[in-house]
């Protein structure tokens, strides 16, 4: 009997209206439209208005749409794994909240929280209860409402971040077909780089932690890069050379969307050429778990059945990895 993958078998997206521009941002921090283009490839992010919305209400509609895509009622999922650094509260789970709003009666489901890899960790520990015969149906949601956590006066970062969301389904495939292999990675010394300092167990929200706006992202965005535009290339490179994979073997590579210039940079170290590499950052910056999935659904329609896709990932953490997946459908 030939071993069972973990299959995408239905992706969807969804990016809220609101289109938060770089000359928008102009007129709110110190900064201009070249410098960010230049430094990052961001034209534009799209920011989830209004009060009392969360992750979840980005994730209602892209999984609404997916599931009706597959033809499938949201009774059918076994599992839900939500991949977010925005929960929409501290607890319960946004997976939970997320399986009353659709209506999933009969899948139990968690939150999994590894920054911008935080995807690609879904996925990888979603396709253990296809592969294992557990489950059949497993929903990975990727999504992130970054606008919550940025801080709009700080313009080393409110430059990059933006909200979206993307959901794929994982059910087991006998073709050969689904995840084949990944290298998944985290070093926690890289706290000092990029977290959030207040509103967890160590930091608690108090009046002086607001006032010191302790509740946003804060990033030292060198450092970052450094880490990224290096562990993001060589792992991807590492699980092209484990699973004998030349750069033409390749049909698409699916970046992290944090900076057009860690991108291009995985590009080069995997040989990719530009055009099989996934690019939407220029539309929707740095959605955090959002951007593979936002990927994958925007170009599925380029995707032919047994493709090569090399998925990569860096975030904080720091967390990294690398999914090389055969397309499905
Ligand atoms: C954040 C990032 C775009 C900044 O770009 P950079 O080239 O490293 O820029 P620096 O931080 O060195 O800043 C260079 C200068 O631009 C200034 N600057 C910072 N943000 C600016 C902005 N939005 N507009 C204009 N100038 C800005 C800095 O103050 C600094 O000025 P100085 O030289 O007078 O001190 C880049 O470091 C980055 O992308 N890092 C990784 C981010 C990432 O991937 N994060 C998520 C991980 S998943």
């Amino acid at each position: 009997m030939s071993k069972i993958h973990a299959a995408i078998t239905a992706v969807h997206g969804y990016v809220p209206d609101y289109i938060l521009t770089n000359q928008e941002l102009e007129t709110m921090v110190d900064t201009n439209d070249e410098w960010i283009t230049t430094r990052t490839g961001i034209k534009e992010r799209r920011i989830l208005k209004g009060e009392g919305l969360g992750t979840s209400d980005l994730a209602v509609p892209a999984v609404e749409a997916l599931l009706k895509k597959r033809g499938i009622s949201a009774n059918e999922l076994d599992l839900i794994i939500f991949c977010t650094t925005t929960p929409d509260r501290v607890f319960p789970a946004t997976a939970n909240i997320l399986a009353d709003k659709i209506g999933a009666k009969n899948a139990w489901g968690y939150d999994l929280q590894a920054a911008c890899s935080g995807f690609l960790f879904g996925l990888a520990t979603g396709s253990q209860f296809i592969e294992s015969g557990k489950h059949k149906k497993v929903l990975v949601i990727g999504g992130d409402k970054m606008s919550s956590i940025t801080n709009y006066e700080d313009r080393a970062t409110c430059i990059i971040f933006g909200d979206g969301c993307g959901a794929v389904l994982l059910e087991p495939n006998d073709e050969g077909n689904g995840i084949i292999d990944s290298i998944l990675r985290s070093d926690g010394s890289g706290v000092p780089y990029l977290h959030q300092k207040a509103g967890g167990s160590v930091k608690p929200a108090t009046h002086e932690t607001v006032d010191a706006r302790e509740h946003f992202a804060y990033q030292e965005g060198q450092a970052v890069f450094k880490f990224a535009v290096t562990k993001m290339a060589d792992v991807a490179a590492e699980v092209m050379e484990r699973n004998q994979l030349q750069s033409e073997d390749i049909a698409w590579l699916v970046p992290h969307q944090a900076n057009k210039r860690i991108i291009d940079a995985t590009a080069n170290r995997t040989g990719v050429t530009a055009d099989k590499v996934i690019i939407n950052i220029e539309k929707y910056g740095n959605t955090t778990n959002g951007t593979i999935p936002l990927c994958l659904w925007e170009w599925e329609d380029k995707f032919k059945k047994g493709d090569n896709l090399i998925l990569a990932a860096f975030g904080g953490g720091f967390t990294w990895g690398s999914i090389y997946l055969k397309w499905a459908y």
